[in-house]
């Protein structure tokens, strides 16, 4: 098909032929380009960009420091390979992302995804603790690789068809408060752990168990927290076992919860960090992050990767943490994070149609269900409000195993002009939308 400069493009029909169907589409649209906290169609309109690549471009489209740093690395140097010698972004990026991390996270293993991050750190916790199980959370994602899908149980169409996936992994539940315990954080850390007990009780003996993952927010599974308390009891478990606590911060890090790191809120810290998405504003880069002993112990030649850390994804990674670090953007998206929930909570107190909004800093999610009582997740309304509110020029995503929660990941440097943007928009959109029974919401 030939292409037109000129004329809006429908690249859907451009790309369909011959891109393969198997990935989940959450819109058809045609894009151009990107500028500031805006998308723009083939056509030229804007959309305020409140999905950012699935939690990916945190500094928004175009950002003049990231493009000068992938310029100024293009020009010098695209690929060598770490294995063949040090480049110095890497080892910058490095030091930067340690110097974001608590005492003693101080060494990193970069590679390119997260489903990478994820299986990197499921290896450094076999081989380095010499056990063979791993223990994950019900509702999770980390990822669509094998042994980061073994781990995966937010959405069944993830996994059938698999089988069998790693071996040696447990599931234990969630303490999701919303659905499982009544909105009490309380009863859902007790409930959650009571059940962790019982597995290593039953299943698995605690001596066998090399790591347990968790996400602190719960991302494609539906936006839901874990309880700062849970998380503290978790860590004193893993303690006592010489259990690696591995935390999953591709979606809830980089200053996307109103602190640098999901696992802040609850004053603990992990063994092992897994980072990606947002750390380099859209190029491909991830890191594994623990202390220095235990790397030291996964040796030489353990692990590897041909392009994990290369010099344009860690430029761009540099540029992304000294402008997050300068421009003081995680106290910014706790800020308007606070106004986005405010706005949102108020759509709720008139519309029975949002059960729930939930989330720390800017990872907000809104559950859409057929009764507020009942809590029966509403995928068709959550699915016809996103398609709403881009045809009202605002970007959003869903999450959750039924895709029943409207999900707000936007720029953190997004301004508080452009939060009451949003919540006009997905207010109105809501509103327009037939109820069940026939009528609009307003
Ligand atoms: C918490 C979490 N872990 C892992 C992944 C996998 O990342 P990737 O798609 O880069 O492999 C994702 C992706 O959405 C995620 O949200």
């Amino acid at each position: 098909m030939a292409v037109s400069a000129s004329s809006p493009l429908d690249l859907a029909a451009l790309a369909r032929p011959h891109l393969s169907p198997v990935l989940g589409r959450y819109f058809e649209r045609s894009w151009s380009h990107g500028e500031g906290h805006r998308l723009y169609d083939t056509a030229g309109r804007p959309y305020l960009d409140f999905a950012c690549g699935i939690a990916t471009t945190a500094l928004g489209h175009h950002h003049p420091a990231v493009t000068r740093a992938i310029h100024a690395q293009a020009d010098r140097l695209l690929h060598v390979c770490n294995a063949l010698g040090y480049v110095e972004p890497v080892g910058r990026l490095a030091e930067l992302l340690t110097d974001s991390l608590p005492v003693p996270l101080d060494t990193v293993f970069f590679s390119n995804s997260g489903a990478e991050a994820i299986e990197g750190a499921l290896k450094l916790a076999r081989r380095v603790t010499g056990r063979p199980g791993t223990i994950a959370f019900s509702g999770g994602f980390h990822g669509r690789t094998m042994g980061a899908l073994a781990v995966t149980t937010s959405n069944l169409n993830y996994r059938a068809g698999y089988e069998p996936l790693l071996p040696g992994v447990y599931l234990a539940p969630f303490p999701n408060a919303y659905r499982d315990f009544g909105g009490d954080d309380e009863a859902a850390t007790a409930g959650a752990m009571a059940g962790l007990r019982q597995l290593l009780a039953r299943e698995i003996p605690p001596s066998e168990v090399a790591a347990v993952l968790i996400e602190p927010v719960q991302g494609e599974g539906g936006f839901y927290p874990a309880p700062p308390a849970f998380l503290r009891e978790l860590r004193a478990l893993c303690d006592e076992h010489g259990i690696l606590l591995i935390t999953d911060e591709v979606q809830s890090g980089y200053g996307r919860t109103g602190r640098m790191w999901g696992f802040e809120h609850a004053r603990i810290v992990p063994d092992v960090v897994c980072v990606a998405k947002a750390i380099a504003n859209g190029l491909p880069l991830s890191a594994v992050v623990t202390r220095r002993e235990l790397q030291e112990r996964w040796g030489p030649g353990a692990h590897g990767t041909t392009f994990g850390g290369n010099p344009l994804s860690c430029a761009a990674g540099v540029a992304v943490l000294e402008t997050i670090r300068d421009q003081d953007l995680v106290a910014n998206a706790a800020a308007r994070g606070a106004e986005l929930k405010d706005g949102l909570a108020a759509l709720m107190a008139e519309d029975d149609r949002i059960g729930d909004v939930r989330g720390p800093g800017l990872m907000i999610g809104v559950e859409l269900v057929s009764d507020r009582a009942s809590r029966e997740p509403d995928g068709a309304t959550c699915d016809a409000l996103l398609a709403a509110c881009a045809d009202a020029g605002l970007l959003v995503l869903s999450c959750g195993t039924w895709h029943q929660v409207v999900r707000f990941i936007p720029p953190l440097d997004v301004t508080a002009d452009e939060i009451r943007e949003a919540v006009a928009i997905f207010g109105a959109a809501l509103r327009g939308l037939p109820r069940a029974g026939g009528t609009t919401g307003a």
